[in-house]
């Protein structure tokens, strides 16, 4: 187990926000371990790959008892709010992309947590305009957004799903009342959030024995309150959730955090909308590669990093060429100098979605690569259809805890779902079984520079920047690929790598997923710990390149869609499970 070292080192990068956020070494949800997963699995069907047995065994329960994916997804999200409690759940957020084979079309769909109406752009600064300090600002009221993940499963299956909503959430009722056995992985994370989890009562008690310690692996953990939440969205649908009884409690927890009290309110949550959004598709190599826009950072930074590699010969080259990594690494670093400069809530600010991906910009940025030594400098461009001077540069971070799962069904519908509660253990705050989540603070802390907004400011009923990069691509008009991974803003870095694995490299899912982690967000360039990228480190310094060497905890969950059937992997850095048929 390889638990302690990212825990203390979030411990050390200590108080303030900096102007660097994005590019510090501060892994996400903790690193536990690597499970032996070497081979693919294949089926021909239908396949499922998500992050916890239970939850892959629920969709398949679904799938193979004449479920669609929309139909598996509500059964998965169900089930990891309660076996993966620390990453998603009923209290956080969650984007969806998803391809439905009747009509041959593919959409997202947007169920990011807002900003309470009550909210300024200050909320994360203190009294004399400093940021905050992160953990002060994540644990308590002040961070929860309002929920937006029961709303997306509802609004899903009401468009297409075609099983019962009530026989879907079953399964997560069933589990959360006879108990399930804690897994090594959410007890290692407990053990390392004893402090944080004792500040709020309901958390303790639920998550701590008796005697305050962390409970440990196999422990048989009952959620009943979760049960009863889940039986009254199964009785009255969704509305059980954002009106009434289940609304009031949320509110009256954040609003009473002791030390740390938030702003939302009865009526933010009666107010949320789930937004029905176009893909961003980036071309590559004859590839359409279609993920989630704003207000999600993802999909256009992973199809800048593939767009700003597109003119070298990157599958020539292969994996084990230092040139490679070279043009990556750098790619990103420019990605990333736009990511920063342009991209939030795209319903508050002038994004340049077209312009961030127009081919004679990416072709321009791509000119810069053409050397043999990195970068000395990435700054962001001038994507045209762009009022650049509006911004200035974001300085929000992300330690999210996070989880990804990818569904083809029998029909060939296609679900790419990233879901989360943003930091392990969210807010910290319980209420009703479940987590609420921390997503306010992927807001900037600071909300202008030199006097100039930064577009990823605090502003009511705005939704956070995001770096979740669910991923649907397309090929001759037919999804191929599912993707997507957990990881804070490294989950750019994480599912761009496995794409070209796949793409460039010809690797199968699970070759793509067991690569040694590599990525470069606009500083140092992060390298896996404990594989053979210790020796990758001298030739990137050689290079021009700052290394770390580190945990990298990416958690990735791919379905290849082949002429001969489905290839599924999970990511051995987390617990995960491929089933199919
Ligand atoms: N909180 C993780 C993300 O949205 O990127």
């Amino acid at each position: 187990m390889r638990l302690a070292v990212t825990i203390s080192a979030i411990m050390a990068f200590g108080p303030a926000v900096s102007a660097q956020q994005t590019t510090d070494a501060i892994s996400p949800e903790s690193t536990t371990g690597l499970a032996q997963r070497t081979d693919a699995v294949r089926a021909q069907n239908w396949m499922i790959s998500t992050a916890n047995p239970l939850a892959s065994q629920a969709g398949a329960n679904v799938l193979s008892r004449g479920g669609n994916a929309i139909d598996a997804m509500v059964a998965v999200q169900a089930m990891l709010g309660l076996v993966e409690p620390q990453s998603s759940g009923l209290g956080g957020g969650a984007f969806l992309v998803y391809y439905d084979a009747r009509t041959g079309t593919l959409t997202t769909l947007d169920g990011r947590e807002t900003a309470p109406m009550a909210a300024t752009d200050t909320l994360f600064q203190t009294a004399s305009g400093e940021a905050m300090k992160f953990y002060d600002a994540v644990v308590g009221g002040r961070s929860v957004g309002t929920p937006g993940t029961p709303m997306l499963m509802a609004t899903a299956h009401q468009k297409w799903g075609q099983m019962q909503w009530q026989n879907l959430l079953a399964p997560a009722i069933e589990r959360a009342e006879l108990g399930f056995s804690v897994s090594p992985r959410l007890a290692g994370l407990i053990a390392n959030d004893v402090d944080r989890l004792k500040t709020d009562p309901a958390a303790a008690s639920y998550f701590l024995g008796a005697d305050g310690n962390p409970l440990p692996a196999g422990t048989l953990l009952h959620n009943p309150d979760y049960a009863a939440t889940l039986r009254d969205l199964a009785q009255n649908g969704v509305d059980a959730f954002y009106h009434g009884d289940i609304a009031h409690a949320i509110a009256a927890k954040v609003q009473g955090a002791t030390g740390n009290p938030g702003l939302l309110a009865t009526d933010d949550l009666a107010g949320y909308q789930v937004i029905e959004r176009q893909p961003v598709c980036a071309s590559y190599r004859a590839h359409e590669v279609c993920g989630m826009g704003p207000p999600s950072s993802g999909g256009l930074t992973v199809g800048q990093i593939l767009g700003l590699i597109e003119p070298y010969d990157i599958a020539g080259m292969g994996p084990d060429s230092v040139d490679s990594w070279r043009l990556i690494g750098d790619a990103s670093r420019l990605a990333f100098a736009d990511r920063g400069r342009y991209i939030a809530d795209s319903d508050f600010v002038d994004v340049p979605v077209r312009g961030l991906l127009d081919p004679d910009y990416l072709a321009d940025r791509a000119r810069l690569l053409d050397r043999t030594t990195t970068l000395p400098d990435a700054q962001p461009g001038n994507p045209p259809r762009t009022h650049a001077a509006r911004f200035a540069d974001d300085t929000s971070i992300e330690f999210p805890s996070t989880s990804h799962f990818s569904i083809v069904d029998d029909w060939g519908n296609v679900v790419s779902m990233t879901t989360t509660i943003e930091n392990g253990f969210g807010s910290r705050l319980m209420v009703r079984g479940f987590l609420l989540n921390n997503e306010l603070t992927d807001f900037s802390f600071e909300s202008h520079a030199d006097g100039v907004p930064v577009a990823n400011r605090v502003e009511p009923g705005k939704r956070p920047r995001s770096s979740m990069a669910p991923t649907i691509v397309m090929k001759d008009g037919k999804p191929v690929i599912a993707a997507g991974s957990p990881g804070g803003s490294r989950i750019i870095g994480y599912v761009a790598q496995s794409l070209i694995a796949m793409i460039d490299w010809q690797m199968d899912p699970q070759q793509a997923i067991n690569q040694p982690r590599r990525v470069n967000r606009f500083g140092p360039y992060d390298l896996e710990a404990g594989t053979p990228d210790v020796d990758l480190a001298p030739k990137l310094a050689a290079m021009g390149f700052k290394t770390n060497v580190t945990d990298l905890n990416s958690g990735l969950h791919i379905i290849e869609i082949t002429e001969n059937g489905l290839i599924g992997g999970a990511d051995p850095r987390r617990e995960g499970l491929v089933i199919g048929e």
